[in-house]
């Protein structure tokens, strides 16, 4: 992914309200690839929050999110302009949509601390969003891009 170079996996076990990068496979390399870089860093920024971790570093997960998952809406939206997805734009409205909600979750996750229970409820809604997107309108784009002949 532009900009966004693989990084170790966190191995840890999985705990709840983790997501497991296997449970959201759709069978297209690249998208699989970066959503599994995009749930890794959600779950190193919630398990950055839950421990209290220096705020430095939970900013420096954040701006690495935003890099990535920028870096993905850009090359899903390419493959949806390249084989004329029929809901281009309602799938390019959910990424704006969710690039809002990450900036302004995230910001409210940062400024709390980490026990307090509006931002576990933050890292909630995050993990739903994130999800809901994946396996709804990301698994939908996916079955018609294997259509369409993308690996
Ligand atoms: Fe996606
Ligand atoms: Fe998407």
């Amino acid at each position: 992914m532009r900009n966004c170079a693989p990084v170790r996996l966190l191995v840890e076990k999985p705990r709840q309200g983790i997501m497991v990068a296997s449970e959201i496979a759709l069978g297209i390399e690249t998208i699989d690839a970066q959503h599994e870089e995009l749930v890794d860093l959600f779950n190193r920024f919630a398990h950055a929050i839950e421990n209290d971790a220096p705020l430095g570093d939970v900013e420096a997960i954040v701006q690495r999110a935003i890099a990535c998952a920028n870096a993905h809406f850009e090359a899903e939206e390419e493959l949806i302009a390249r084989t004329n997805y029929p809901h281009a734009e309602d799938h390019k409205f959910q990424h704006r949509h969710m690039r809002l909600e990450f900036t302004t979750l995230a910001g409210d996750a940062l400024a709390a601390k980490g026990h307090d229970p509006v931002t576990l409820e933050d890292l909630a809604d995050m993990r739903a969003i994130l999800m809901e997107h994946i396996t709804g309108p990301d698994r939908q784009l996916a079955e018609h891009l294997k259509a369409a002949g993308v690996k």
